[in-house]
């Protein structure tokens, strides 16, 4: 399997299906173990993603990594984490949704590689995709859909969180929601 990943990555650092993989400096493919019961998903990398070919590990990783680090979660140990689209949005822009439409199929068998049991959203971009075209995270944020065998929840991006504290009450009520799951689910995290 841990084969297969890689030979999707490089599959990946050829693609110049979309206009994104002409801007970027490294791609993002994912980090995290690769047997991970738990899978995150954000939007797209940023500048420092860009450069160091990993996702969130900026400011807004710092504070993701907080409240993984809550319910004993660890991208080196535990969890997966992965982007909407693996190249940079110049200016940290939004995807387009074509573009999204394109990366959409590395993740979906980046997905069927690592075979999470829960899958967490880290804002719009991803929620409305991967859950709902409607999903609207001030309202669903916290809830868990489940889509074939996989459990899915939508919840703040963390940048949401660094613009708007007042958010931070609700992320910290949803990853209680998660740690339930996990429990429901009786996911051996360590
Ligand atoms: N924001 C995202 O959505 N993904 C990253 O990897 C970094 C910031």
């Amino acid at each position: 399997m841990e084969n297969e990943l890689l030979a999707l990555e490089n599959e990946c650092k050829n693609c110049y299906k979309c206009p994104l993989g002409k801007g970027r400096t490294n791609l993002v493919f994912g980090t995290g173990n690769e047997n991970a019961r738990i899978m995150f998903v954000g939007e797209g990398p940023g500048e420092q993603e860009d450069l160091q070919g990993l996702p969130f590990v900026g400011k807004s990783g710092r504070l993701l990594d907080l409240y993984l680090s809550l319910l004993d979660l660890d991208r080196n140990k535990n969890v997966y984490i992965a982007n909407m689209v693996k190249c940079r949005p110049p200016h940290n822009r939004d995807p387009k949704p074509e573009e999204t439409e394109v990366c959409l199929g590395y993740l979906r068998r980046q997905v069927k590689l690592i075979k999470p049991q829960i899958i967490v959203c880290l804002g719009r971009i991803a929620a409305q995709r991967l859950i709902s075209p409607d999903f609207r995270v001030t309202r669903q944020h916290g809830e868990f859909f489940k889509k074939g065998e996989i459990y899915m929840m939508g919840t703040f991006h963390p940048a949401a969180l660094l613009r708007d504290e007042a958010k931070k009450k609700d992320a910290l009520a949803d990853f209680q929601c998660l740690r339930r799951k996990i429990e429901e689910l009786s996911i051996n995290i360590y």
